[in-house]
């Protein structure tokens, strides 16, 4: 069975302005929080068509980073582009080639999954004629089509997610953000996501922005990363390249305490952190 029948391919279609060359960059970007600077004069380039993952412990600028790259938030000072569009002068281009999936459940429980997508399509103002082949297409891919008709409170995490990132590429956006998108998921259902993702990016040729303070998680699924801490990238690159900037036989946890210090601001130190929210997850 073919499943190009919708014509959804090829989502970078939309026309960039001249001199495009990444799907994301960013120039000396900032946002402080009146004193605070949350985002300390971040420079990024994401080539299109990658994976890459903005690394770092809680409270390290992450989502506010996000917040700036899908218009959400101005910066405070500093340059940012998607897909060739400013942020700030040309947010309506910047919002039309974009998804978003936050950190937060946003996916409505009351709702069944295609009157959720179909939701959507609406708010993305999507032709009528287009709707119904996309919300199939886009079921079918995230495995959620023999239970689109159920209510979405009686989902698991995992399927949850995976309609909210149904939702996030209804549009075929050009680049996609997503924050910590795996965080409160079993190992499987975990699994199932990253490897949605990364069919993402080899149909679509999405450019996948993913926060995470999962280290396994940006080794599995990332091309590059850029390690975050207190609002400045403290290193960015292959997680091959970072770990052997580190030493031989290491793993991206290590190049993590390498590099922050291993000290989170709450306490304790990341593997600690990390082992606590594991069992948290596990109990939830
Ligand atoms: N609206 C806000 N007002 C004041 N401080 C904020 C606001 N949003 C975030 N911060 C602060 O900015 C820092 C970075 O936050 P955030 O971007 O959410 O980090 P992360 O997503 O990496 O956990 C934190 O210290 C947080 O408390
Ligand atoms: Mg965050």
């Amino acid at each position: 069975m073919s499943t190009d029948d919708a014509g959804m391919s090829n989502p970078c279609g939309k026309k960039a302005p001249a001199g495009y060359s990444s799907a994301i960059e960013t120039h000396e970007l900032t946002r402080k929080f009146g004193e605070f600077t949350a985002v300390d004069s971040i420079s990024l380039h994401v080539t299109a068509g990658r994976i890459f993952g903005l690394i770092g412990p809680n409270g390290a600028g992450k989502t506010t980073t996000i917040k700036m790259l899908t218009t959400l938030l101005e910066p405070s000072s500093g340059t940012a582009k998607i897909a060739g569009f400013d942020v700030r002068s040309s947010s309506k281009e910047v919002r039309k080639r974009i998804g978003y999936v936050p950190q937060m459940l946003s996916a409505d429980g009351g709702l069944t999954a295609y009157e959720n997508l179909m939701l959507s399509a609406k708010l993305y103002g999507m032709k009528r004629s287009d709707r119904k082949a996309r919300l199939e297409e886009a079921l079918n891919f995230m495995n959620l089509r023999e239970s689109s008709n159920k209510l979405v409170k009686t989902y698991s995490g995992g399927m949850i997610r995976r309609l909210e990132l149904a939702q996030a590429m209804l549009h075929m956006p050009a680049v996609l953000f997503l924050d910590e998108p795996t965080i409160g998921l079993d190992p499987v259902a975990r699994r199932v996501v990253w490897e949605r993702l990364m069919a993402m990016k080899e149909e679509y040729g999405m450019t996948i922005l993913i926060t995470t303070h999962d280290m396994e998680e940006a080794d599995r699924l990332c091309d590059e990363i850029a390690l975050m801490h207190r609002g400045k990238i403290t290193i960015s690159g292959t997680p091959a390249d970072l770990k052997t900037s580190v030493g031989t036989d290491v793993n991206l946890d290590d190049v993590f305490v390498h590099y922050s210090g291993g000290i989170i601001e709450e306490g304790g130190n990341y593997r600690d952190v990390r082992k606590t929210r594991r069992t948290a997850n596990r109990l939830a």
